[in-house]
């Protein structure tokens, strides 16, 4: 069977309960903003995913279930096929959220009052999960520089010789820098210098735009034991309701520590639903997200485009990878508040504000362009004539 993915057509998805669009009133206090935010599509999930998850309900009871062994085939493959990554079966366990595992793997690698690197602005739980914990923080941000975001390696050499781990997210959200090899290689080196683990959060590694190449960073190293790799199909096939997971974890003794992180509270994951559209997700989907990344490509470009012709008070740095946008309003000269007001009020607009991600984020609002091509066109008009009027 051949499917047709239409990627133009808009899905009503108010009213059943969608964080993005059910919590407008209360997070925006105005339910009309077009919702730009949480980091969900607005495409319906692959065909192959919908129709094993309604195979799966045709069945009437879904007591308690197993992990199937033929979810870990679809995985290695997949991983293997699309990143040139070998992954042992024992080196994977399934977890619930990739954020639930940031948490895990903080009980399990540091003390309390241990430190753990984060490279902000970054995606916010990367903070909360080392607070949350009893962890220090040591923050190394990173630098904005004219050919876009890097990694400030002096800086990260001295935070290192504190810190017992470093939480990286690669691709990075919600700069949208997908990093390269020799950037990778580089941290790798201090990493080793000074025996860090790292929690390598590559939940965006599979929307990556042409001309960039995401690398695991644990295929990288020629020792990867000191690197877990959190992997989810949730972004990439927009799953993520279904909260399900994996770590890769090559080394026993680390699989042993977040096991019993988890087992503390006894966290399950054997959903039969979300074990079914796991598995059928990295089987069957590849055609789709090809095709989705046609879309989402010809979306960013014309992103990019219409923010350098029509608004040049808003700087904007193409993203590699992710379906998120960070876009410069400094240039608007506003507080972050008041920003965020402009947004709602003014151009009826849903966004992450920058500061969110971090102090560095001040000055910037995340758009999520997951979305059919002309509501982003709407949006950007709306934020055009939003400005004029300043
Ligand atoms: C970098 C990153 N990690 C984790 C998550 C969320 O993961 P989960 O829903 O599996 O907890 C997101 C969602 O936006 C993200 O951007």
């Amino acid at each position: 069977m051949t499917d047709h993915f239409d990627f133009d057509h808009l899905i009503n998805r108010e009213g059943t309960h969608s964080l993005k669009y059910d919590a407008r009133q209360s997070l925006f206090n105005e339910s009309e903003v077009i919702p730009m935010w949480v980091a969900d599509m607005d495409f319906a999930a692959p065909p192959a995913v919908t129709r094993a998850l309604a195979e799966r309900a045709k069945h009437p009871i879904v007591g308690y279930t197993t992990e199937p062994e033929s979810l870990f085939e679809a995985l290695i493959e997949w991983h293997q096929k699309r990143h040139d990554w070998e992954i042992q079966r024992e080196w994977i366990m399934l977890c619930p959220g990739v954020v639930p595992s940031l948490h895990a793997a903080a009980l399990a690698f540091a003390q309390v009052n241990e430190a753990i690197i984060v490279q902000p602005p970054v995606y916010f739980p990367f903070f909360s999960a080392v607070k949350n914990t009893g962890r220090t923080l040591i923050e190394n941000q990173l630098l904005l520089t004219s050919s876009g975001y890097k990694i400030d390696f002096d800086h990260l050499e001295a935070c290192a010789e504190q810190a017992k781990m470093l939480f990286l997210c690669s691709p990075h959200n919600p700069v949208g820098r997908v990093w390269q090899a020799e950037e990778l290689s580089q941290l790798l080196s201090i990493a080793n210098r000074h025996d860090l683990i790292i929690l390598s959060d590559e939940i965006h590694a599979d929307l990556i735009y042409p001309g960039n190449r995401h690398r695991p960073l644990a295929s990288l190293a020629h020792n990867p034991s000191n690197i877990i790799t959190a992997v989810a199909p949730s972004k990439t096939f927009n799953i993520a309701g279904l909260n399900l997971s994996a770590l890769i974890v090559p080394d026993p003794r680390h699989r042993l520590a977040i096991a019993q992180a988890f087992e503390t509270l006894h966290v399950n994951v054997a959903n039969p639903f979300s074990l079914t559209a796991f598995e059928a997700a990295y089987r069957d989907g590849e055609a789709w997200l090809v095709a989705l990344l046609n879309y989402l490509s010809s979306t960013r470009d014309f992103v990019s485009d219409y923010v350098s012709t029509h608004l040049p008070s808003i700087k904007l740095m193409a993203p590699e990878g992710t379906y998120l946008v960070w876009l410069d309003c400094r240039g608007l000269g506003m507080t972050d508040t008041a920003l965020k007001q402009f947004l709602i009020k003014q151009a009826g607009l849903g966004l992450s504000s920058g500061i969110l991600f971090g102090e560095a984020g001040s000055g910037f609002m995340r758009m999520n362009i997951a979305t059919p091509q002309a509501v982003v066109a709407e949006a950007l008009t709306r934020l055009s004539q939003a400005i004029k009027q300043i």
